[in-house]
């Protein structure tokens, strides 16, 4: 099942994707490595995208994770991804929120585009109550986008991830399941 946008298509990560996210992550290495873990040698193949893509299908099916890359209609590579990662059941029904989007399609709402429709869908489908997405204070362009689409800030958590080989603080928000608020 795929999510449709004005100019692309969600689809859940499965193995048939490994060889576009092999290549994703090599046309986007220098913008991503800033923002991400460090990775160990060979992360990045096509043969650990293979895995991965089998454990993101298992996790789907098992209700744990939603992976999705956001294909480009136009050329059919991969503009985006987009992670709902930590799905938890009652009492709090939540989850993390993780994303990314190709150097040459930044600025151009792309991202945005992608993470409205997703984060619409899977509040409307899990039935979370609160998406949580979380952002080191000096990446003004991932805190734009989620001021955009609503996240609102909950606090600052020091020393939060290892990004890039540092632990770094990193800004606290979450945005309320639109339908739980009107009840
Ligand atoms: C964080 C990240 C996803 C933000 O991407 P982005 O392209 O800036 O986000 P959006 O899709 O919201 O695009 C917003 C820009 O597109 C412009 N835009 C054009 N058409 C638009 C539209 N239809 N809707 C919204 N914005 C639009 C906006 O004016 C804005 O431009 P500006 O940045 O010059 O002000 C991106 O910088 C990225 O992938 N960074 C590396 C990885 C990363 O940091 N991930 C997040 C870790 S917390």
């Amino acid at each position: 099942m795929s999510i449709e946008t004005r100019r692309t298509r969600l689809e859940v990560l499965g193995e048939h994707h490994a060889e576009l996210m092999q290549q994703y992550y090599a046309e986007n290495e220098a913008h991503l490595a800033p923002w991400e873990p460090l990775r160990p040698a060979g992360y990045h193949t096509a043969a650990n995208w293979r895995f991965r893509g089998r454990q993101a299908e298992m996790d789907h099916a098992q209700g744990k994770s939603r992976r999705y890359v956001a294909i480009l209609k136009s050329t059919g590579e991969i503009a985006a991804i987009c992670n709902f990662t930590g799905i938890t059941g009652p009492p709090m029904q939540a989850c993390y929120l993780g994303y990314s989007v190709a150097k040459r399609f930044e600025g151009q709402g792309v991202m945005s585009e992608v993470v409205s429709a997703a984060v619409e869908h899977v509040f409307a489908t899990l039935d979370l109550h609160r998406i949580m997405a979380n952002y080191i204070p000096e990446n003004a362009r991932s805190g734009a986008m989620l001021a955009r689409l609503g996240f609102q800030k909950e606090g600052l958590a020091r020393s939060y991830l290892k990004i890039a080989g540092q632990w770094r603080d990193h800004v606290l928000t979450a945005k309320i399941n639109p339908q739980h608020e009107a009840d």
